[in-house]
């Protein structure tokens, strides 16, 4: 089997839940703090090898204690590592605050910054014999397009979750098969709102307008907006009692991406990666969360 190559984030996530955020200036009692396996990247990964897939991940963590955590846990998933592990910075850190199952995010990229352009250009090989490249935007943006430019070069699929969203250059667009944002990150690229049903079209249709062959709006417990041609589609979420959203979106992309890989059309691969989102959002942490493809 051909992998799947994952090019991106991979972070040490500290969490503690609240009932509220604290005010500026004010010291607040959490709970159930825990350091866990994280980074969009590093999740997309694990979501595409608990999947079914076979992940290959090129990122960096630093030679530390969470970089060792991390490197164990992609051993332990049978996820090859083809990334840096820096002496000179420390593994990435993204500070988690879970309020009432959502969660906000603070991020130290530390080693992910590490991801230049040149360390791409060395992996083409790996990028040109992928099956499909996953990509985010939590590593440098020069690194994620000069990834894009080759696997889309090869002929490879180019999946593309603008996570956090910053602005895309133009000639990138048509590079893309699939553009994964959530609706903050897609009103956010296109200046369009889009968490409502005539929003979503509107997006969908600015992406398309830009070059992207297929655009999916994640949408939280509203479920997904995408098309197939010109007609769009709603695929509603699975009900959940939310625990933690962290990585839902992650599982989301490994899942979809596994199934259009496996020859599932569309409107199934959707509909997948909406049950395995669901599973994801009803327990805590953000890799650990990820369902296998026995429980969706
Ligand atoms: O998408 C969730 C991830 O975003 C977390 O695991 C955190 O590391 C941040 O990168």
């Amino acid at each position: 089997m051909k992998h799947i190559l994952i090019i991106g984030s991979a972070n040490a996530d500290y969490v503690i839940h609240t009932d509220r955020l604290p005010r500026l200036g004010e010291t607040l009692p959490g709970r159930d703090f825990s350091v866990n396996i994280g980074g969009k990247g590093l999740n997309q990964a694990i979501a595409v090898q608990k999947l079914g897939g076979q992940a290959a991940f090129l990122g960096a963590v630093g030679h530390d204690m969470n970089g060792a955590l991390l490197l164990k846990a992609m051993a332990d998933q049978s996820i090859s590592f083809h990334g840096i592990c820096s002496d000179k910075e420390s593994t990435g850190i993204a500070l988690i605050t879970v309020v009432k199952g959502d969660n906000c995010i603070l991020l130290h990229p530390g080693a992910n910054s590490c991801m230049r352009a040149e360390v791409i250009q060395e992996k083409k090989e790996l990028i040109e014999n992928a099956a499909a490249a996953i990509f985010q935007l939590e590593i440098p943006p020069e690194a994620v397009m000069e990834g894009i430019r080759i696997a889309h070069t090869a002929g490879v699929p180019v999946y593309l979750n603008p996570a956090p969203a910053r602005d895309l250059p133009e000639n990138i667009y048509p590079l893309i098969d699939y553009l994964i944002p959530n609706e903050h990150e897609a009103a956010a690229l296109s200046g369009v709102e889009a968490e409502t049903e005539e929003g979503c079209r509107e997006n969908i249709r600015f992406f398309r307008e830009k070059g992207v062959k297929n655009v999916l709006i994640t949408r939280g417990e509203k479920g997904c907006a995408y098309h197939e041609e010109k007609a769009v589609h709603f695929c509603p979420a699975v009900k959940t009692t939310p625990v933690d959203t962290t990585s839902a979106g992650d599982t989301f992309i490994g899942a979809f991406c596994v199934q259009m890989l496996a020859g599932r059309n569309i409107h199934e691969a959707v509909k997948y990666a909406c049950r395995a989102a669901a599973i994801t959002v009803s327990r805590p942490g953000a890799a650990a969360s990820i369902p296998t493809a026995d429980e969706i």
